[in-house]
């Protein structure tokens, strides 16, 4: 017997169940980059190290680049362009002077990682991301996936300056 009331109680499971779903999957609040939809990758602090670099200047930092395992073996075997799936992360700090360890070796000469300042993330997928060399960006700021779609913009703009060759990343391997 399907009254009224019997129907408007089964259309109010049905959304609640619906939106039961959407908030399992994460969809309200999904973290990732505006026009790429990359997000922070899971354990990429575990990550093995591409290479190190420091930037002078207004970004005064000091910066790591990991990469995931198929990031790592295509550096270490010289493969471009990168196969789909490799992810590189640049994680950096601002680079700060210590105190702490100037005063051991007697005279102002150590420099550390201070405050963190963002993560980067580049994912490649020639065919998704065909615009834009096969390449996906996102940058992270505590965590939160930085919503400014001009900034994404950004990315390719400079790393294109690049050679093809290169597939488009600056960093190589440190061995
Ligand atoms: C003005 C040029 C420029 C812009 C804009 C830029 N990059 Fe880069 N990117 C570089 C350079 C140069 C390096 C190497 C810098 C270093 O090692 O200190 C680099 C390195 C990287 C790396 C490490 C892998 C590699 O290619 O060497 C990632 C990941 C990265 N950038 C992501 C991004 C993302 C994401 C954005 C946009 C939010 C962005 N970049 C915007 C120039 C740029």
């Amino acid at each position: 017997m399907f009254t009224f009331y019997g129907r408007f109680a089964a259309g109010a499971a049905v959304v609640m169940l619906f939106g039961a779903i959407a908030i399992a999957d994460g969809l309200p609040e999904k973290n990732v980059s505006p026009v790429f939809g990359v997000e922070l990758p899971a354990g990429y602090r575990q990550w093995q190290v591409i290479s190190v670099a420091h930037e002078a200047g207004n970004l005064n930092d000091i910066r790591i680049n990991l990469g995931n395992d198929i990031a790592i073996k295509a550096f270490r075997n010289g493969q471009r362009p990168f196969p789909d799936g490799t992810m590189i992360a640049r994680v950096a700090w601002k680079l700060v002077p210590s105190a702490r360890n100037n005063a051991i070796f007697g005279r102002p000469q150590s420099f550390v990682a201070g405050d963190p300042t963002n993560v980067q993330i580049s994912v490649k997928n020639a065919r998704r991301y065909a615009a834009t060399g096969g390449w996906g960006y996102g940058q992270f700021e505590n965590g939160k996936a930085n919503q400014d779609a001009a900034l994404m913009q950004t990315c390719f703009a400079c790393h294109a300056k690049l050679l093809a060759s290169d597939d488009f990343v600056f960093t190589s391997y440190s061995r």
